[in-house]
């Protein structure tokens, strides 16, 4: 079965035909990183241009490099939320026309537990019950898969997403978006030992909360310079030295890659699942990955970071399973939901 999957929750214009929940055949990404670099996080309207700009495109690229035709499609799977209003919208309005006009059944996606599916386009299959850490720019959160459609949230984060503390932080430090990536880089040259930042006490609860530890950089970014909590943190980038920013950026890598890592480990030891995974844009870091390899006493299998990042292949993996439970949605009907609970 033959499933295009369309993403446009954020700044990823992404079109993917999967076979199978499992053969990835294409999975174009049109990233708008450049467009939004210069205001150091994403603009919404002007996200929802650009997705105007080159859905179709993208969408063309996709069947052509998989070497297929309309006829040949047996689906689309389109993000119905969360994400941006203006983002969704041009996904949901593309698939939805499209639907119609090729008379494809519609499977309406929730983005975040999509993510979690990169993880079956690789092999081995993950095994269920599954635990998953998904963390990504807009959440972090516990899923407990029974099976594939069948998921319940166990724990998520109270404030900040895990993807979000790092974007904030890599401001801060005047290092450029997104800031995974970058405050990963800088971490490679840095001690992350060096400063000694707060874990919130959350007792048994599986939830995360990373506001706290956000602040905690910020006050220790306005001592190193010298200053006090009312030191503005734009002033911060040119006065920090390069050794303090590669230092800060490894210690809070650290700090955060050890607290995902610590509430996964609770997880498992509380639900004793097959198979763990994590997915996410978070999951893209090779420090967390390192982490999670050495604390969990489960043999881990990472997806591709291209995959980990936001995409149209997830999102048309997971499309597959609601196909095979004939769960469709009316095109005229589809609700696009920028809080789309889980
Ligand atoms: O999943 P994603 O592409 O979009 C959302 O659904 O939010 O995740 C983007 C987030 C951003 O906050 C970005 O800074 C973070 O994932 N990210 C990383 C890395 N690559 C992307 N965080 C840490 N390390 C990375 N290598
Ligand atoms: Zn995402």
């Amino acid at each position: 079965m033959l499933i295009l999957g369309l993403e446009t929750s954020c700044d990823e214009t992404s079109a993917a035909v999967v076979e199978d929940g499992r053969h990835v055949h294409s999975n174009v990404v049109a990233s708008q990183i450049d467009l939004h670099k210069q205001y150091g996080g994403v603009v919404p309207e002007v996200a929802a241009r650009s997705h105007v700009e080159v859905i179709l495109p993208v969408i063309h690229e996709a069947l052509e490099r998989a070497g297929t035709t309309w006829g040949d499609i047996d689906g689309i799977a389109v993000t119905a939320g969360p994400g941006l209003l203006g983002s969704l919208l041009i996904g949901t309005l593309t698939a939805r026309t499209l639907s119609v006009v090729h008379q494809k059944p519609l499977y309406a996606i929730n983005h975040v537990v999509a993510h979690t599916f990169a993880n079956f386009l690789i092999d081995p299959q993950p095994q269920f019950p599954l635990l998953a850490l998904s963390v990504s720019g807009g959440h972090s959160h516990l899923l407990l898969f029974k099976s594939p459609l069948e998921y319940e949230l166990i724990g998520r984060t109270r404030d900040d997403a895990a993807g979000e503390a790092f974007d904030k932080v890599a401001k801060m430090m005047g290092l450029p978006y997104p800031g995974g990536p970058s405050v990963g880089k800088a971490a490679l040259e840095g001690d992350e030992h060096k400063y000694t930042l707060p874990v919130a006490k959350l007792g048994d609860s599986l939830d995360f909360s990373f506001s706290g530890l956000k602040t905690a950089v910020l006050r220790t970014l306005q001592s190193e310079v010298g200053g006090d909590f009312r030191t503005p943190s734009t002033e911060l980038p040119s006065r920090l030295s390069e050794l303090q920013k590669n230092d800060m950026a490894a210690s809070f890598q650290r700090t955060v890659c050890e607290t995902l890592t610590g509430r996964l480990l609770q997880a498992y030891h509380q639900y004793r699942p097959r198979s763990v995974v994590i997915a996410g844009g978070v999951a893209a870091n090779t420090r967390l990955r390192e982490e999670v390899s050495r604390q969990l006493p489960v043999e881990m299998h990472y997806a591709p970071m291209a995959y980990c990042t936001d995409n149209g292949a997830m999102i048309a993996a997971m499309g597959y399973y609601l196909a095979t439970a004939n769960q469709t949605t009316d095109p005229l009907k589809l609700k696009t939901d920028p809080i789309l609970a889980i």
